[in-house]
């Protein structure tokens, strides 16, 4: 066993602990930030979470009270579908994005928007009293119900917790919350953990929900965000679509994490004159309006987007390779996911594609990850280095495998139907005999072939 030792050496940056001195934090990279701290006062053997000062208990699980795990609409529908269903009382809620997005807006639209009797604390460190009023005015939100506090300083907070008793709280951003107790330097990542962590009990003691932003950067997700996904329930990002699409304006709301719904569904929005805009109909954001028939190369695919059938445009590029490696440029469908089904066209349609560099977009700048898009891209593919045009008014779904074959997908009469709903009079898709594919009347209308060769001969006779 160690011996037990009255003091370590705690980095006043992140507040990582190592039993020597060291020059440089071997956590957080800053030079002469380790002191001497007493074992005591270390933030990890201080503090293990929860409660203070009450002895751990358990509860027979059939005495949980299942209204704990009631919902409150945010009274945003997108951000709801996203949440699985509304906000989850006693969680905690990341919603991360780069500057500029809409993290606040979203929050305090929710804010004005959500479905309870309770009070609602906003807490911004990033912007004035008078900045969220001019905002919540260009918004039009009257602001009623809605309290707000203009600091980053956690007991600050607290005291306000304490007196308010807010059923849902926003805090604008996680970044700018500090507080001495977790080290003299503010703005770091300890600072941010240990804030958020004493909130998020809070929150859980107090039945309530809590929404905290954080900013991250086009480079990927900085540290600091990161680690606070792990001690939320569920983590959003807010994403703008790749420009290059119908409306630079829209905005997608994914969940990366959601321990009380699933991580598929995706919110759409439009950011205009008065904030964020439920997209009624997103597949009008991915559709490109021509006039005249589909270039060569173009394919519209009927996608599932979590449990939302979407139509997107599927562009395909074929050009003789300029190395000696052909190479697959695609960022919105998996490259090993365009190679697959290159390789099957070439093999089973003798369609020579090993020596052209491809190049594939969708419109709109949504990525794509659901199988029912492969019977687009290999018709994409086909059409790009044929040259011959598909027809227009024909929407396309189906997975296929490596023999060639098509095969039946999830929700094809949703498919189906939201195409035709599109103006989409024609639909190829796999034979599915199965009780989910739908009755005749609602698959009526689609052409059913078995594999790929029967597709293009059906498409391009
Ligand atoms: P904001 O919510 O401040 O982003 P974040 O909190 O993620 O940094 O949104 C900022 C952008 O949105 C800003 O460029 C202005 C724009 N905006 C609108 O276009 N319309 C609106 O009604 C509002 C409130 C903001
Ligand atoms: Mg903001």
């Amino acid at each position: 066993m160690k011996k037990q030792r009255g003091f370590v050496f705690r980095c006043t940056g992140c507040g990582h602990e190592d039993p020597k001195w060291l020059g440089r934090c071997p956590e957080c990279g800053e030079w002469n930030t380790l002191v001497e701290t007493p074992v005591a006062a270390s933030f990890t053997s201080g503090r293990s979470g929860g409660a203070k000062g009450i002895p751990p208990q358990s509860f027979p699980l059939s005495s949980i009270d299942p209204q704990e795990g009631k919902r409150i609409s945010s009274g945003i529908g997108e951000l709801d579908r996203v949440l699985g269903g509304g906000i989850m009382k006693r969680s905690a809620i990341l919603v991360g994005g780069e500057p500029g997005i809409g993290k606040s807006t979203l929050l305090l639209q929710a804010a004005a928007a959500a479905v309870t009797k309770g009070r609602i604390l906003y807490v911004s460190g990033e912007e004035s009293a008078g900045q969220v009023r001019m905002r919540a005015d260009r918004l039009g939100i009257g602001g009623e119900g809605i309290e707000i506090c203009c600091t980053g300083r956690l007991p600050e907070i607290e005291t306000i917790l304490e007196a308010v008793k807010p059923v849902i709280i926003m805090v604008d951003s996680a970044q700018t919350l500090h507080t001495d107790e977790a080290g003299l330097v503010p703005g770091t990542v300890n600072q941010m953990k240990y804030c958020s962590w004493e909130l998020i009990s809070w929150t859980k003691e107090h039945d309530a929900a809590l929404f905290l932003t954080a900013h991250v950067t086009k480079e990927g997700i900085i540290s600091g965000p990161k680690t606070l996904e792990h001690m939320v329930d569920t983590v959003l990002y807010f994403e703008q679509a790749a420009s290059g699409g119908n409306d630079g304006d829209s905005r997608f709301l994914r969940a990366a994490k959601n321990r009380f719904g699933s991580v598929d569904e995706i919110g759409i929005f439009t950011m205009g004159e008065k904030g964020l805009q439920a997209v009624a109909d997103p597949s009008l954001l991915f559709l490109v309006h021509r006039e005249g028939g589909l270039p060569p190369g173009t394919v519209i695919a009927a996608v599932l987007e979590g449990s939302r059938p979407l139509l997107v445009e599927i562009q395909a590029l074929a050009v003789p390779a300029k190395g000696s490696m052909s190479r697959v440029f695609s960022d919105r469908i998996d490259s090993a996911r365009v190679s697959r089904v290159a390789a099957t066209l070439e093999k089973h349609l003798n369609l020579r594609l090993s020596d052209h560099d491809l190049y594939i977009n969708v419109a709109g700048g949504i990525r794509i990850t659901e199988v029912g898009v492969e019977l687009a891209l290999a018709l994409a593919l086909y059409s790009a280095r044929t040259g011959i045009p598909l027809p227009s008014g024909t929407a396309v779904a189906g997975e296929l495998s490596l023999a060639g074959e098509l095969r039946p997908i999830r929700r094809l009469a949703g498919r189906i139907k939201a195409a035709r709903s599109l103006g989409f009079e024609d639909f190829l898709g796999p034979i599915d005999s199965s009780a989910e594919a739908g009755t005749f009347a609602e698959t009526a209308g689609l052409r059913a072939v078995g594999d790929l060769k029967s597709a293009i001969t059906t498409l391009f006779k």
